[in-house]
């Protein structure tokens, strides 16, 4: 059987695209059983539309600072769809610790950094004003502490000494399109293991590759 899983976006959506694509796979362990967005302008929500996944909007802003009440209707939401997983896709809005709790181990994120390093809002900016060579994305569960959690999945890529924090975010948005479905195929196929905060994965290792950045010609 596969794992239903719902897709919680506020933008463009262009994670949530790359998941609904892998999750036509007939081998593919898991379904997307609905898109959820918490604002009604979120472009995604014709990307999945089209894709023929079924749309639901929550909005949020109503809620104000009642974050509670907000997670009450997109739980009641999340039952009608009998949803068992969560992949947060570009999703703008911090849950309380109790939902986070709730869903401990079923709920990921995917975010354009290597985490640790630099969480937060305009990573790639971040990334560039550090001066690293090679940033990258992660893909990690979802605890009360924001773009923090076990990390299921990273990819890297190099930095260029000409990048700008949008052509970093592009190169870097190519890695998330393949890392965020090959880790809900991980979740969704059982072959992660939580050891305490650290992610293990069962039968799967490194690519063995070495990204080194820069290159010497
Ligand atoms: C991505 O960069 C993701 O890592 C971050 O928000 C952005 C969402 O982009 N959390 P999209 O809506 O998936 O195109």
């Amino acid at each position: 059987m596969k794992r239903r899983v719902a897709i919680l976006i506020s933008g463009r959506g262009s994670n949530m695209a790359a998941l609904i694509e892998a999750a036509k796979a007939a081998d593919f362990p898991a379904e997307i059983a609905v898109v959820v967005s918490n604002r009604s302008d979120a472009g995604g929500l014709a990307i999945a539309s089209q894709s023929g996944v079924p749309t639901a909007i929550v909005e949020s802003r109503p809620f104000g600072k009642d974050r509670a009440a907000f997670e009450a209707a997109l739980q009641a939401l999340l039952d009608q769809h009998k949803v068992e997983l969560i992949c947060l896709a570009g999703f703008m809005r911090l849950f309380t610790a109790e939902f986070v709790q709730h869903w401990y181990g079923r709920m990921l994120n995917i975010h354009p950094s290597l985490l640790p390093a630099f969480p937060g809002l305009e990573p790639q900016a971040q990334a560039l004003r550090a001066g690293v060579k090679i940033s990258g994305a992660t893909v990690h569960f979802v605890i009360p502490q924001t773009d923090a959690g076990p990390i299921v999945m990273q990819g890297a890529v190099a930095v260029q000494d000409d990048d700008t924090p949008e052509t970093l975010a592009a190169r870097i948005l190519t890695v998330e399109h393949r890392i965020y479905p090959d880790a809900l195929r991980l979740l969704a196929g059982g072959q992660i293991r939580l050891d305490g905060d650290i992610c293990k994965t069962i039968g799967s290792a490194g690519s063995g590759d070495a990204l080194i950045s820069p290159a010497v010609n």
